[in-house]
């Protein structure tokens, strides 16, 4: 900064303090709105254990990955899954190897089209199908909930209305599936190139 005092004009100065606050306050701002882990429990959970969608997933959110499910005639691409969390919760879990209390995962299933480009076939995220949704939950808060097991909370959402939860229970609806991948706390982790630690 002392390097070019000589060559500001005080207006100039007093425009660019002007310049670096706004930055600042901006910056703050946009920190303010991404979603962090200690507001799980107010924001997304209400007192009851009830679920509660985000659906800003396009900002703030960080997108873990999305694979392709191909349909049963193996002719074409049926949808896109695509995984969201806090970025906080991706940078616990790369470091620990485990999900902190708070985290949101959320899978988005889109469906697909099958568009024939100059690259060839390929299949691209349509219209919102469901959202299906776990909360991390170290501390056993919501113990005996329908919706609630396992240290996770486990929700459905159609999107017809996002606004409810449409699970009859994780029992019932969610952990024969999840089963399998018990060993890495009932996600499955290996498909998602946001939790490893490189590129
Ligand atoms: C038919 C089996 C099946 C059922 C039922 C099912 N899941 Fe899954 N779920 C999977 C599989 C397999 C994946 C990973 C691959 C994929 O995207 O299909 C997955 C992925 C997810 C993910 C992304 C994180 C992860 O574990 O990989 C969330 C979140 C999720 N499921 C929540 C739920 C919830 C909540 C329910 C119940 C309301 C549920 N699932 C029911 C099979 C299932």
């Amino acid at each position: 900064m002392l390097v070019f005092q000589g060559s500001f004009e005080e207006g100039e100065m007093k425009l660019l303090q002007g310049f670096c606050w706004i930055f600042t306050a901006a910056l703050a701002m946009r920190v303010s709105a991404e979603p962090n882990l200690q507001q799980t429990f107010s924001t997304w959970v209400n007192a009851n254990g009830e679920l509660r969608l985000p659906t800003n997933l396009q900002r703030g959110w960080l997108h873990l990955g999305s694979s392709a499910l191909m349909a049963a005639d193996g002719t074409r691409i049926e949808s896109i899954h695509s995984v969201y969390t806090q970025a906080d919760a991706a940078d616990y879990y790369r470091k620990h190897g485990k999900f902190a209390d708070g985290t949101v995962l959320i899978k988005e299933i889109r469906f697909a089209n099958m568009n024939d480009l100059v690259t060839g076939a390929l299949a691209s995220a349509d219209a919102v199908d469901v959202w299906f949704m776990m909360v991390k939950d170290t501390r056993d808060r919501f113990k005996g909930k329908r919706d609630w097991g396992k240290s996770w909370g486990w929700a459905l959402f159609g999107s017809n209305d996002p606004t409810t939860n449409v699970s009859a229970g994780y029992e019932q609806e969610c952990l024969g599936c999840h089963v399998p991948a018990k060993r890495s706390d009932y996600v499955y982790t290996k498909l998602y190139p946001g939790l490893r630690p490189g590129p």
